[in-house]
C-alpha cells in the first residue's frame, strides 16, 4: 500500500463522494505527515469541506481508502477516527452554547483523547492556555464573540489530541488583526501534528503553511511547495476564469 514517499502518517487514495449523482470530491489522493502544515484553497463548492468530512468520517466515501499509521480507517465512524488521531475544527462552529468554554473542551478531552479525572482537567487547562481561552474558561460558549468562538472551535479539536488537525475556515469573518491572532495560534499547533487548513484568505495560509493544495470541481489539481503552487498558471486560470490555453 505504501509507495515511494514512504510511510505517510495519513494516506488517502482515490477518495470520492457524490451528492445526488453529482461529484463533490473526485478521486483525491493525499498524504499528510507530522510537522507538515498544508493550506487548501479553491473556489466555493470545490469540495474542500467535503474532503475534510471524508477524512474525519462525518461523510462516508463512495470510493477510495484512508490509511493512518498502517490502519485502515475507511469504514471507521467519526468517534473512532477521533480516537485514532483525526480531529476537525468545522466551518460552522459546533460548540454547545449552554456549556462553558471549559465544559466544551472536557468532552473531546474525555471521549477523544481518552483522559479521565485530574488528567483530563489538567489537559483542558493546558488547551485553554494554549488557545488563549484561559480567562474565558467559565463563560458560556453562547456569550463568546466571534474570535473567541473560533478559538474555541480550534481548541475543541486540539483537546482530542489529534495527530492530524483539520481546520475549515477558522479565519472566516474575522478582521485582519484577528486573523493574525489565529495564524499565531495555528503556528503553535503545527508542532508535533499534521495541520491541514482550508481557508479563502491567502495571506493567512502563506504565513503558516509551507505546502498548498488547490481544489477545483472536486479534484485536487495542484499540490506542492506553497510559493510554487501559488505561482502556477493553473491557479490563476481558476481564480481569474482564464482558459488554460490563454495562460502564459
Ligand atoms: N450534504 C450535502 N448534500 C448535497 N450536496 C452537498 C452537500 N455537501 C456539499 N454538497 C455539494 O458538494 C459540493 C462541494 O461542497 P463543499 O462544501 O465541499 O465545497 P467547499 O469547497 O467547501 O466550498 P466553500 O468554499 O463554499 O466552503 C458543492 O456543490 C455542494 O453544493
Ligand atoms: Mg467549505
Amino acid at each position: 500500500m505504501f509507495c515511494e514517499k514512504g510511510n505517510a502518517l495519513l494516506r488517502a487514495t482515490g477518495l470520492s463522494k457524490s451528492f445526488n449523482g453529482v461529484p463533490a470530491v473526485a478521486s483525491v489522493d493525499l498524504d499528510l505527515d507530522i510537522g507538515e502544515s498544508v493550506g487548501v484553497i479553491g473556489p466555493n463548492g470545490a469540495g474542500k469541506s467535503t474532503l475534510l468530512g471524508l477524512l474525519v468520517g462525518s461523510l462516508k466515501a463512495d470510493e477510495g481508502r484512508l490509511i493512518m499509521e498502517g490502519r485502515d480507517l475507511t469504514r471507521m465512524a467519526v468517534h473512532r477516527r477521533v480516537s485514532a488521531g483525526i480531529a476537525r475544527a468545522a466551518q460552522i462552529p459546533q460548540t454547545f452554547g449552554r456549556l462553558t468554554v471549559a465544559e466544551n473542551l472536557r468532552l473531546p478531552a474525555v471521549f477523544g483523547a481518552g483522559l479521565h479525572g485530574a488528567e483530563a482537567e489538567r489537559w483542558v487547562e493546558e488547551v485553554l492556555e494554549m488557545c488563549g481561552l484561559a480567562e474565558l474558561a467559565g463563560t458560556d460558549a453562547e456569550h463568546l464573540g466571534l474570535l473567541s468562538r473560533k478559538r474555541l472551535e480550534l481548541a475543541k479539536a486540539v483537546a482530542a489530541r489529534p495527530k492530524v488537525l483539520l481546520l475549515d475556515e477558522v479565519g472566516a469573518g474575522l478582521t485582519e488583526p484577528e486573523i493574525e491572532q489565529i495564524m499565531e495560534l495555528v503556528r503553535k499547533l503545527r508542532d508535533g501534528r499534521a495541520v491541514m487548513w482550508v481557508e479563502h484568505i491567502p495571506f493567512a495560509l502563506r504565513g503558516v503553511c509551507e505546502r498548498l493544495v488547490v481544489m477545483d470541481k472536486g479534484a485536487k489539481i495542484l499540490d506542492g511547495p506553497f510559493e510554487e503552487v501559488w505561482a502556477d498558471p493553473d491557479l490563476q486560470a481558476i481564480y481569474m476564469g482564464v482558459p488554460d490555453d490563454e495562460v502564459a
